[in-house]
């Protein structure tokens, strides 16, 4: 596989079920909750000795599809001590910044991206030096990439999840939360450091200074997607933002269903690509759906339309006539 480590020391993937029987794993060192400006002041220090830190964010969890909310807490942590920081605590945030744009003090965790917007959307700093665990494991011939996962594969260890949807925006956090936030920023670090014991982060290094990481994610992707073995792609109207070819449930109910016997298809060898659009153009007798290479636009497709598209266009190239709005094979 492309960009992937033939030897990996590692299991590729790990059964969610299989995780449970790990014992438990939790952090035992020293845990500094920040949560005013003196106490911001007091761990600096203690921060700008470290070349690694694990890294984290907790926000309060959102039940709601249009709602999100941003981080409240940020984790950080060393081999022994943990910095739990309640950033709407800490008025003057300048300090903190400056270690997340610190070059030297590598900050590593996983899925870091949405970390990091979710920060630099309360306060500025040019983040230096973070490395996401997952590009990582994937070198490393990981596909499960989540923490828990990695903890599993790597350390058969589990974390534990339960504090996971509670409330981190609360002024007093329990000692459960404490635990919990605290042990997600210091196994990310123990995983770095396995994963540096077994020449994965020199790899990733090499990688980065020929440019190559990029394009082998890119082509890792490219490899999950199936992109050179599809026959077909299909353009589903869902309607999210407008719901104007017609109700949203329909559209839904149609999504979900090909959705399903898409997966079915794709079983063995990825053949049809699907992607969701806001709208068509078409508006109309929805829900709107576009086959390619034939171009074929069809209206009012119900699961029962899908299934019979499915089968006669998708598994036998004879385009469904009934519920054709246009057919035009683009050149
Ligand atoms: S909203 Fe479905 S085609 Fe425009």
């Amino acid at each position: 596989m492309l960009g992937i480590e033939n030897n990996s020391p590692f299991q590729e993937r790990i059964d969610k079920l299989a995780i449970n029987d790990f014992p438990l794993i939790e952090f035992k060192g020293t845990i500094h909750l920040v949560n005013s400006q003196e106490s911001a002041a007091k761990i600096i220090p203690k921060l700008m000795k470290e070349t690694v830190l694990g890294f984290d964010t907790e926000s309060k969890p959102s039940f709601r599809r249009d709602e999100q909310f941003l981080p409240s807490l940020l984790q950080l942590s060393s081999k022994r001590e943990a910095f739990l920081i309640q950033i709407n605590k800490i008025k003057d945030k300048s300090d903190i910044s400056m270690i997340l744009a610190n070059p030297s003090i590598k900050k590593v965790g996983v899925a870091i991206k949405d970390d990091l917007n979710g920060l630099m959307k309360q306060f500025q700093f040019a983040p230096e030096a973070f490395i996401d665990l997952a590009d990582l494991a994937r070198i490393a011939g990981i596909q499960n990439t989540g923490l828990r996962s990695l903890c599993g594969i790597m350390l058969n260890r589990r974390i534990s999840k339960s504090a996971q949807v509670s409330n981190w925006a609360k002024s007093e956090l329990t000692e459960k939360q404490v635990v919990y936030a605290a042990t997600d920023a210091w196994i990310s670090r123990e995983l770095y450091m396995v994963f540096r014991k077994h020449g994965i982060v020199r790899k990733y290094n090499r990688m980065l200074k020929s440019g190559d990481t990029v394009s082998k994610q890119l082509k890792n992707k490219v490899e999950k997607a199936g992109l050179d073995t599809l026959k077909h792609h299909i353009l589903f109207c869902s309607g999210n933002s407008a719901g104007r070819c017609c109700p949203k449930e329909k559209s839904q109910e149609s999504l979900k269903y090909l959705q399903k016997r898409l997966r079915k298809i794709n079983e063995t060898t990825r053949t049809v690509y699907l992607s969701q659009v806001d709208c068509l153009g078409i508006c109309n007798k929805g829900p709107i759906m576009v086959v390619y290479p034939e171009g074929a636009w069809y209206y009012q497709c119900t699961p029962e339309v899908i299934e019979r598209i499915l089968q006669n266009h998708l598994l036998n190239n004879k385009v469904v006539k009934e519920n054709l709005l246009a057919v035009n094979r683009l050149k």
